[in-house]
Order: C-alpha cells, then sequence, then structure tokens
C-alpha cells in the first residue's frame, strides 16, 4: 500500500507541467512549494506551441514558439510552462491545422488545457507566448487567460510569427489582465527560430536586456 502512494506520488511529479528554466535540463523541480513554484524562480514562460508541420519550416520536433520560450528561460532563469490542449484535436498537417484553427477562431472557442491550470502566484513576471494563429493568438490561450487570476503581475508577450509580427498580443493581453504591467513584447519570425536561431538569440537578448533582464 505505501509502495502504491509512493509510486502515485512520484506520478504527479512528474506530471506537472511546470519545470525549471534550464532550457537543456527540462527538469521538473524537488521542491515544489504548494504554489507550484520551483521555489527559485521569480519569473516562469508560459507557452503555446506545436510540432508536426509548419509554415515554411516543414515538419518540426520542437515547435518555433517552443524554441524561443526556452531562449528566454535560459537566459533569465525562469520557470517554463507548456500549455497542452487535454484532448490532442489539432492536425499535424499545416492545411488542416489552419482549417481547425479559423473554425476555433470563428466559433470564440475555449479548448480546454491539459491538467489543472497553475498557480502562478508566486511569480513576479510571467512571460506569454504562443504562434500567430489567423492574426490573433490561439484560442486556446484565452482559455489559459480567463483560468488564470495574475493580478498585479508583469506580463510580457512574445509572439513567433509568419510574418504578422506581434498582432497585437500586447494589446490583448492588456485587455484580459487590465489590472496587470504588460511590457514591450517580441516577435520571433518561426523560420529563424527554427532554422537560424542565433539570429533568434541575439533579439532575444537585445529584447531581454531593454527590458532589464
Ligand atoms: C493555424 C495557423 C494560423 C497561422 N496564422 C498566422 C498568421 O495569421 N500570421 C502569421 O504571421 N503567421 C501565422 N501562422 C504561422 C505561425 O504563426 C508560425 O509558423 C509559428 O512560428 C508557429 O509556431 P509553433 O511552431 O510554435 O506552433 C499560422 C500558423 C498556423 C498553424
Amino acid at each position: 500500500m505505501k509502495r502504491l502512494i509512493l509510486m502515485l506520488m512520484a506520478l504527479v511529479l512528474l506530471c506537472n507541467p511546470i519545470v525549471c528554466g534550464r532550457a537543456s535540463a527540462q527538469s521538473i523541480p524537488e521542491d515544489l512549494t504548494d504554489e507550484q513554484n520551483s521555489g527559485n524562480a521569480k519569473n516562469i514562460v508560459v507557452y503555446f506551441s506545436r510540432i508536426g508541420e509548419q509554415y515554411n519550416v516543414g515538419v518540426i520536433e520542437k515547435g518555433n514558439t517552443a524554441i524561443v520560450a526556452e531562449m528566454i528561460a535560459e537566459a533569465t532563469g525562469a520557470d517554463l510552462y507548456e500549455i497542452l490542449p487535454a484532448d490532442d484535436h489539432y492536425p499535424m498537417t499545416y492545411k488542416e491545422l489552419t482549417d481547425v484553427a479559423l473554425q476555433e477562431q470563428r466559433e470564440g472557442a475555449r479548448p480546454a488545457i491539459e491538467g489543472e491550470l497553475p498557480d502562478l502566484s508566486g511569480y513576479e513576471t510571467v512571460f506569454v507566448g504562443a504562434p500567430v494563429w489567423w492574426g490573433d493568438w490561439p484560442m486556446i490561450m484565452y482559455t489559459f487567460f480567463e483560468g488564470t487570476p495574475l493580478s498585479g503581475k508583469t506580463l510580457v508577450p512574445f509572439s513567433t510569427h509568419a510574418g504578422s509580427g506581434l498582432s497585437g498580443f500586447d494589446r490583448t493581453l492588456a485587455a484580459a489582465y487590465p489590472d496587470c504591467t504588460v511590457e514591450k513584447g517580441l516577435a520571433v519570425a518561426g523560420t529563424d527560430a527554427q532554422k537560424n536561431p542565433d539570429k533568434a538569440q541575439i533579439s532575444v537578448d537585445k529584447w531581454l536586456e531593454e527590458l532589464g533582464f
């Protein structure tokens, strides 16, 4: 019985999607507090990203936004939290994915997120990133915004994209969180993140420096 309980506890920890911000390590923090904070980081990078066939980069094994999210976490020592869909209905082929995403946007869908939404109360700054989908945040990000109170925190948006830049991510984030401070966002071309990471890294570093990190 004791063994079973220990195994269940280990499983719960392994399933926790907040991981320490060492991009290469992707380790689960051992000292999770009640707030699911690693105990050290003041900042967290929350992101959504897709693998599979993506625009102009072929079939990818790590999402463009994930690459940028990890650069930010690595540079700032932030924790990482990846938003995953509960029921992963998103196609792995680009054209089909764009169709599903457009349908969700037209319906104002709020796709469910896997697991419990995180308690981010222990963090000061929350970087929030996603690919631009049809000129906006993917609808699953609104599920996150509506379900995650971030009162009084500093929020920093970032996007990856194929030409649309930040697509008003900063404005929509400020509208979702009127009592937060929204800092200057960063837009990275998805092709740079995937195929020219040195260039993407320079943009990330310059931007973080401007923000005072
Ligand atoms: C459903 C869908 C819609 C997209 N809409 C846009 C868009 O409106 N503007 C744009 O610049 N790029 C758009 N793109 C391109 C993505 O933003 C870009 O490839 C991004 O880097 C993908 O990041 P990811 O690998 O993290 O998912 C779209 C891609 C998809 C799959």
